[in-house]
């Protein structure tokens, strides 16, 4: 007998997306683990319990999850979910700890070994465990969809017997990985696109992807990204000086989608109440920082909202869960190549080197103990910049450069 990895039906925020696919599931039997992919866990994302089945998982119930080694998950595990679970069960998923003390804790107590998919160092040898990357091209890509559905006129400029239809202007604040595949989203539907970000790097994949960037472009801008690829905080004379660009800008913009984050921070605020009051009736702003407070204000988790001047302000939540038939499938396989390098060839079991390159940075919780630099002090959680120090050192290259490749890849390609 192998050891078991269960699949749950996510309850959580009524996530669509599931941590397994029938090919990771056939992987993950290929390595000598007993797959159980409790029943439904697959159908918000398109995927029927028969197919799990066909290869190789037994199909079961929440219950089961008591027998399991291993549980692959989307969300962090609730109190409920964690009674279920043997002490010692290594729980994969995305963790979203930053601000959740007590359910790290919780974590912690219930004996599990918790693995933050999110705080996987950038580095080469790990890019295709990189949920954040899969999941925000994604939802980039998605953002413009929702634009495109909310917004009452043409993105291409059309030119027929009967009048010109001018193409919509899309501005995308925040050329990351969810940026830059809004870029070129949006250019495939014949917007004309211009983009903006605080570093330096941004700028060539923006112009690459055949739009125009826009940013202050002062000293301050050509220090901002740390050794791991991530923006930092701006200080408070640079972002005046982008809100006076940005005001400019945005009035003349039909659509705008915000992307901006600083690991372990609140999103910047980039759009205040008075932009979006200049825009014209019609207008949309996509928000997908809003879960993490926003960078519209105005913006609502959850909602679409139509302010005075007829623009909407769309705050859709989990944007990846719109298009979990696809984020599903790529999910499951940054897991599978996870837990694969978790596994002892030879024995078929788990062998977990809690001083490992991927462990480390990725453990939250170990032995009935939070172990996580970020918080292992006792109730305080700080807000630190995480990802990028675990990323910095690696294989001697900055960070930076591979950035640049990766990024036009999943701006260009996907
Ligand atoms: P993110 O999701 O943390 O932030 C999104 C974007 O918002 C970033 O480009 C950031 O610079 C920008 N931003 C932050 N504050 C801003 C402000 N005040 N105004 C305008 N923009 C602001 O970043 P994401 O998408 O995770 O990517 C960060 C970097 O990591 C990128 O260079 C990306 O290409 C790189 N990357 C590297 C990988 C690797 O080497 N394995 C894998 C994936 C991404």
């Amino acid at each position: 007998m192998g050891q078991t990895v269960f699949v749950p039906r996510e309850i959580e925020g009524g996530e669509t997306r599931v941590a397994a696919s029938p090919e990771t599931v056939k992987r993950i039997t290929g390595l000598g683990y007993d797959v159980v992919v409790e029943a439904g866990a697959g159908a918000s994302s398109r995927i029927p319990d028969d197919e799990f089945a066909k290869n190789g998982a037994r199909i079961g119930k929440a219950s089961d999850a008591g027998k399991a080694d291993v549980v692959l998950k989307v969300r962090r595990p609730n109190e409920t979910e964690l009674k279920g679970y043997k002490s010692g069960a290594v729980v994969i998923a995305t963790m979203d700890p930053y601000g959740n003390d007590a359910a790290v804790l919780a974590m912690a107590k219930a004996g599990v070994s918790a693995f933050a998919m999110e705080f996987m160092p950038r580095i080469t040898r790990a890019q295709v465990m990189d949920v954040l990357s899969s999941q925000a091209n994604l939802a980039g890509y998605q953002a413009v969809i929702d634009a495109a559905a909310e917004y009452d006129r043409a993105l291409p400029m059309m030119m027929t017997a009967a009048g010109t239809v001018p193409a919509a202007k899309v501005f995308v604040m925040g050329a990351g990985v969810a940026g830059l595949q809004a870029i070129a989203t949006a250019r495939r539907l014949g917007a004309v696109v211009t983009a903006t970000d605080v570093r330096p790097a941004a700028k060539e994949q923006v112009a690459s992807l055949g739009a125009k960037f826009i940013a202050v472009e002062d000293e301050e801008f050509k220090a901002a990204e740390t050794a791991g690829g991530y923006a930092k905080e701006m200080s408070k004379e640079y972002q005046a000086k982008q809100a006076a660009l940005t005001a400019e800008h945005v009035a003349k913009q039909d659509i705008v989608i915000t992307t901006a984050l600083i690991p372990g921070r609140p999103a910047p605020k980039l759009i205040s109440a008075a932009m979006v009051a200049s825009m014209k009736p019609g207008s949309v702003l996509i928000d997908l920082a809003v879960e993490r407070g926003g960078n519209v204000e105005g913006a609502q988790a959850g909602k679409v909202v139509t302010t005075a001047n007829g623009a909407k302000i769309v705050g859709h939540l989990n944007m990846p869960g719109r298009i979990a038939a696809s984020a599903s499938l790529l999910y499951a396989k940054n897991l599978f190549a996870f837990l694969e390098t978790l596994t002892d060839k030879a024995t078929k079991q788990l062998a977990i080197d809690t001083e490992g390159e991927l462990v480390k940075p990725t453990l939250l919780t170990h032995g009935g103990k939070v172990v996580h630099p970020a918080f292992n002090k006792a109730g305080a959680a700080p807000l630190v910049d995480a990802k990028p120090a675990a990323a910095a050192p690696a294989e001697g290259k900055p960070a930076a450069a591979k950035s640049s490749s990766r990024s036009k890849k999943s701006g260009g390609k996907a």
